[in-house]
């Protein structure tokens, strides 16, 4: 063993405390800030031996079979998956569904139980409809993550985030992050408000009324109607794409209407006088809900700090710890 491995194996049993038990991760409501730490922890382990190039010696899921069964598109959260499986020793299995049998009239229980006999050990699900991955949990003792269902979550692009703020900040602990855009129809907001709140940061959203949720009080966020206003308040922002394919342009007047009132631009930026960590899931729309200055500006002079790219680097080291977690560190394996 080379004395960076050693170096590595001795730090990875150092933040190993516990094992949290979790079988499936199709969303973070109700998940405990103890399974988030643990998840982010491992996750600055595995982003260690990533940038510097160590993953090869990983073999933890060594003759796994993992399926991305993405029934929406995706770069980003498609391929940080896979990459995180290889780099823990699995194989993968792609599927599509424009080039599935579902395009044949196949069900989708029907798609899971053939994939299952074909021993998958866990299902990575992306899909149209909200509840879509706690529905395919109930019917297989497969593991499943969900990689974004409909409106309702998306939690590894929100454990991502989190990391992303906590290696920013250090803590999360009364950090006020904004939350700006279309949050009614999105899965990454409604991730990050149970995440974030749980690690003991204070939320607020920012948008038009129409795109703003009816549970506010309910989720204990803050509501913004003034970008000016939110931005004053935010220690951190994440900016959220319109889904213009989930219909947004009903809630609208226009996309110019929408980006003079809630467009994330330096001239607003320049106003609060603070530097301000940007966020944003990708992909994004340019000059629409990002200027392009603030989504590309990763160093000063000007007051934000764009986090996309980095964003897409830690969502390697999240999966991996999510799958990690999930398939080789159970209790029952
Ligand atoms: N943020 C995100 O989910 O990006 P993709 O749709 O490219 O996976």
């Amino acid at each position: 063993m080379h004395d960076h491995q050693r170096s590595s194996a001795d730090e990875e049993h150092r933040i190993v405390k516990k094992n949290a038990v979790l079988k499936h991760l199709t969303g973070l409501q109700g998940i405990a800030a103890d399974t988030i730490i643990e998840i982010l922890d491992r996750a600055a382990f595995h982003k260690h031996l990533f940038i510097n190039q160590e993953d090869a010696i990983r073999q933890s899921l060594k003759g796994k079979r993992i399926a991305l069964a993405f029934f929406e598109n995706s770069t980003r959260t498609r391929f940080s998956f896979e990459i995180a499986a290889r780099n823990l020793g699995a194989s993968t299995l792609n599927f599509t569904a424009s080039s599935s049998s579902l395009s044949k009239g196949e069900s989708l229980i029907d798609t899971i139980r053939n994939l299952e006999a074909m021993r998958v050990d866990a299902f990575i699900i992306r899909h149209p409809s909200s509840g879509s991955a706690d529905m395919i949990s109930r019917i297989t003792d497969k593991h499943v993550i969900n990689a974004g269902d409909g409106s309702r979550e998306h939690p590894t692009q929100a454990l991502l985030d989190i990391f992303t703020l906590r290696d920013y900040f250090g803590s999360l602990e009364g950090i006020k992050v904004m939350i700006l855009g279309d949050i009614l129809h999105s899965r990454v907001a409604r991730s990050n408000i149970f995440g974030l709140t749980a690690l003991g940061a204070e939320v607020a959203v920012c948008g038009p009324a129409t795109l703003l949720p009816v549970d506010a009080e309910t989720l204990g966020i803050t509501m913004f109607s003034h970008l000016e206003e939110a931005l004053g308040w935010a220690d951190a922002a994440i900016v959220l794409r319109l889904q213009l394919e989930r219909a947004t342009g009903g809630y609208l007047p226009s996309l110019q209407d929408y980006s003079f009132s809630f467009g994330l631009t330096d001239k607003r930026l320049e106003k609060i006088k603070k530097t301000l960590p940007v966020l944003h899931p990708g992909p994004i729309n340019r000059e629409i809900e990002i200027s392009g200055n603030v989504a590309d500006r990763i160093q000063p002079p000007g007051f934000s700090k764009s986090m996309l790219l980095e964003q897409v680097t830690n969502g390697v080291a999240v999966r991996t710890a999510v799958l990690e977690l999930l398939i080789s560190l159970q209790p029952d394996t």
